[in-house]
């Protein structure tokens, strides 16, 4: 159902803690500035964004991106041809594993996390391959009042290491040679608070995921991972989730300070082929 309050887009959200499909824009097109910060609005208020039936080239897929801020230029996944500031996303039918497969933040080791990312979809399986995304501000609203104190007081290390290093490569090089590279890059840890306020909306917001966060600042692994096992239990709650289906020409903006994603990979023997650009943001407090 439309949501109230927008004059120049049709915003209809996907569930009541995330996520909202944007209608009415042509992203191709001349987007004005009163249109823009709609769709800005829309971006900070349910975390996720989604457009469909875009036909975008990558100037104009980079262009929109830059509305929001720079571009990060990944160091890890295979850029598309001519163009660096665009991630391939791509799995091919012998492909076992997909890229993004479990529940994570874009770029949580970076000193400075990515504000979001742009996924838009070139060529998408029949059915399967759906993105789920989570709100980090309605999990952290829902733990007890004594639970979100102790929180606030504590820090967290995220690290690319385990992700993005070499021993990635080992088992199975070929699964991701042309797809993802460059490990001796992934030297990035960074150490955020635990919950931080959003640089925009200044809400409060779970900062730890399962993807890249190691351990609780001052904390062994192993004292970690009890808690950290059930702040992950309870953010992924299905009530904190949207699962966003796509189509070619679908376009998915998500916050990397305030959500979750997570590919399904779900679509054995066909192929998933997306452009991801990313932008950057700024230290977290
Ligand atoms: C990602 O984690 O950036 C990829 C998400 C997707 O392919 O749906």
């Amino acid at each position: 159902m439309t949501q109230p309050g927008y004059e120049t887009i049709d915003v209809r959200p996907l569930s009541p803690a995330v996520g909202a499909e944007i209608r009415g824009v042509d992203l191709a097109g001349d987007l004005g500035n009163a249109q823009f910060a709609e769709i800005r609005r829309a971006f900070h208020e349910h975390g996720a964004v989604f457009f469909r039936e875009q036909r975008l080239t990558p100037e104009q897929h980079v262009a929109f991106a830059r509305r929001f801020g720079p571009i990060n230029v990944n160091r890890f996944f295979q850029p598309v041809d001519g163009h660096p500031e665009i991630a391939e996303v791509r799995k091919e039918p012998h492909h076992k594993r997909n890229i993004g497969a479990g529940w994570h933040t874009d770029h949580s080791y970076d000193a400075a996390p990515a504000l979001g990312s742009m996924l838009y979809a070139h060529e998408v399986p029949d059915c399967g391959g759906d993105t789920l995304f989570a709100s980090m501000e309605a999990a952290f609203a829902a733990l007890s009042p004594r639970m979100q104190d102790m929180l606030r007081g504590m820090r967290a290390l995220h690290s690319s290491r385990h992700v993005f290093g070499a021993r990635r490569y080992q088992d199975e090089p070929q699964e991701y040679a042309g797809r993802l590279g460059n490990p001796e890059l992934a030297t990035q840890d960074a150490v955020h608070p635990v919950v931080i306020h959003h640089p925009q909306t200044g809400r409060e917001v779970l900062y730890v995921n399962p993807g890249f966060t190691v351990r609780f600042d001052g904390w062994t692994e192993a004292e970690s991972r009890p808690l950290l096992g059930f702040l992950y239990r309870h953010a992924a709650h299905p009530s904190f989730t949207c699962r966003f289906r796509w189509e070619v020409g679908s376009i998915a903006l998500w916050d990397n300070r305030s959500t979750w994603h997570m590919a399904l990979n779900d679509y054995p023997g066909k192929r998933r082929y997306m452009h991801r650009v990313t932008i950057d943001g700024s230290p977290l407090a």
